[in-house]
């Protein structure tokens, strides 16, 4: 006896029983598949449009097919749709559903000449394809807005730490330009993944393609791929794609975390160089003077788990040898996972790095005769005396002990000393400028002599935001134009198919 498609068991004809309910439950991808609904129905869209211009699907049975589509999209689009666990998956839904409403006929013409293993990759990969883009959008929204608090800081004077201890001055502009820098490469990342994601794996069949006079080129065009992912195993097996989605925000979420780990060490009391917003922050169920960054310590958490889904991607498909296996359906709740965590904390950062009150006068009280500003001395005794380095470094080191032991601090040094340091070290009878001590531990003028080319200075932050901020520019004109590629293909996908449907 043939068994009722209408029991969500489409694909079991070989098989005598249905699956029992905790193994249906067990095996089902419905839930994670909801995300890929519309995506699936593009994909059937465009498959079957295709195979109507090939002579394949005749001119009736397809204004069914694309009639019920549609159909079940406005359903989905009203939320009158729910896949329980006698579906596989998404795929065996709307087939299902498809031949419910037209009959086997036109119904089951439906999935000709491909199988699930090229139309789920199909599906993920549209999804990705516009999570990667809003993924760009908010990485460049961050870096606008960490350009424009640099901008706003370029004279923000602060001590720069290595080993966190105060190692040399800056401003707080270089280090949150330095930010801007970090995430623009994400967002090229982001930009050459869309790349390797954007092709079409529909057409490649179960994994060796189909005797079905399908055209591949026409699917690519219909749905918006940059290109064929060709080699029909490939294209069914390979999710290399994927582990570099997951890659990219494992390396987003790891640098939004270093600058979570400064941005909480500096709302210390101790430090006290930044607030942030009253929208970010929380406060204490016992202790009512609490004002906790919590919202960034959250932020920081979820980078483990960005690490943590890019193992899971890479163990979970190392070990498979070629050809869909079902393993492969466990890699979606990875990477939707993933891809939404980098997309809500890219999104938190923007705001807490738009409103964080940032304090100047907090910054610069640590400069003044600081001890980081031992290197300007140094190197204004290499510059300015006859001294190599090594040994402008070692009587700065003497001097930095001397004021030390004086309970002193480094401006206070005189020439006088410097020259006795020389004597004492080196026997060298050296020239010290009355004015060099003076202008070597000043904290702005030293900074403002650091010219190299990236250093901390003022001037550089304000080149460096001017230049880098048009390289940000330029990157999101390149992802607004992918984004209206996708849009327009997409529109001019359900204008087709309005057309043929009439
Ligand atoms: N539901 C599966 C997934 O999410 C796709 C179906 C492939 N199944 C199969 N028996 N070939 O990956």
């Amino acid at each position: 006896m043939s068994k009722p498609v209408t029991q969500g068991s489409l694909f079991r004809s070989r098989i005598a029983k249905e699956f029992d309910k905790k193994t249906a439950e067990f095996h089902t991808s419905a839930n994670e598949d909801l995300r890929i609904f519309e995506d699936d129905l593009n994909c059937t869209t465009a498959h079957d449009i295709m195979l109507h211009e090939q002579g394949i699907i005749p001119t009736k049975e397809l204004k069914l097919i694309l009639t019920a589509l549609d159909g079940i999209r406005q359903k989905w689009r009203t939320g009158e749709v729910t896949i329980g666990a006698e579906y596989e998956d998404v795929h065996e839904y709307i087939e299902t559903t498809v031949i419910k409403q037209i009959g086997i006929e036109a119904g089951g013409m439906i999935h000709t000449g491909r199988s699930r293993n090229d139309q789920v990759v199909t599906d993920i990969k549209l999804r990705l394809r516009e999570d990667i883009l809003s993924l760009g959008e908010a990485t460049l929204n961050l870096v606008d807005a960490l350009q424009k608090r640099a901008a706003e800081h370029a004279d923000t004077h602060m001590i720069l730490y290595t080993h966190g201890q105060h190692a040399q001055v800056g401003t707080m502009g270089a280090y949150l330009s330095a930010h801007a820098d970090i995430l623009l490469r994400d967002a090229q990342r982001l930009s050459e993944l869309y790349a390797r994601v954007n092709t079409n794996p529909l057409g490649a069949g179960p994994v060796g393609g189909t005797s079905i006079n399908i055209n591949r080129k026409r699917t690519t065009e219909l749905l918006g791929f940059d290109a064929i992912h060709e080699n029909a195993i490939d294209a069914t097996s390979a999710r290399d794609w994927a582990v570099e989605t997951a890659s990219v925000c494992a390396i987003i979420l790891g640098d939004l975390s270093r600058l979570s780990a400064d941005i909480l060490e500096w709302s210390t009391v101790e430090f006290g160089y930044i607030e942030l917003s009253d929208e970010y922050s929380s406060s204490s169920s016992i202790m009512p003077q609490k004002k906790n960054p919590s919202t960034i310590e959250l932020l920081r958490g979820k980078s483990g788990q960005a690490t943590g889904a890019l193992i899971e991607l890479m163990t979970m498909t190392k070990g498979l040898g070629s050809g869909y296996v079902q393993d492969l359906q466990e890699t979606k709740l990875t990477l939707w996972r993933t891809v939404y965590n980098a997309q809500i904390c890219l999104e938190i950062m923007e705001g807490a790095v738009s409103t964080m009150k940032i304090k100047p006068e907090k910054l610069s009280k640590p400069l003044k005769g600081n001890f980081a500003l031992a290197t300007e001395l140094a190197e204004t005794l290499a510059n300015e005396t006859p001294l190599s380095f090594r040994e402008a470094y070692k009587i700065a080191a003497d001097l930095v002990n001397t004021t030390i032991s004086r309970g002193s601090t480094l401006d206070k040094l005189t020439p006088k000393d410097v020259e006795e340091s020389a004597e004492k070290l080196y026997k060298k009878k050296i020239k010290v400028a009355p004015t060099l001590v003076e202008k070597a531990t000043d904290p702005i003028q030293s900074l403002n002599r650091r010219r190299s080319l990236g250093a901390p200075s003022p001037a550089e932050v304000k080149r460096m935001v001017k230049e880098h901020g048009a390289a940000a520019k330029k990157q999101r004109k390149e992802l607004d134009a992918k984004k209206k590629a996708v849009e327009a293909s997409l529109k001019n996908l359900h204008a087709t198919a309005a057309k043929l449907s009439k």
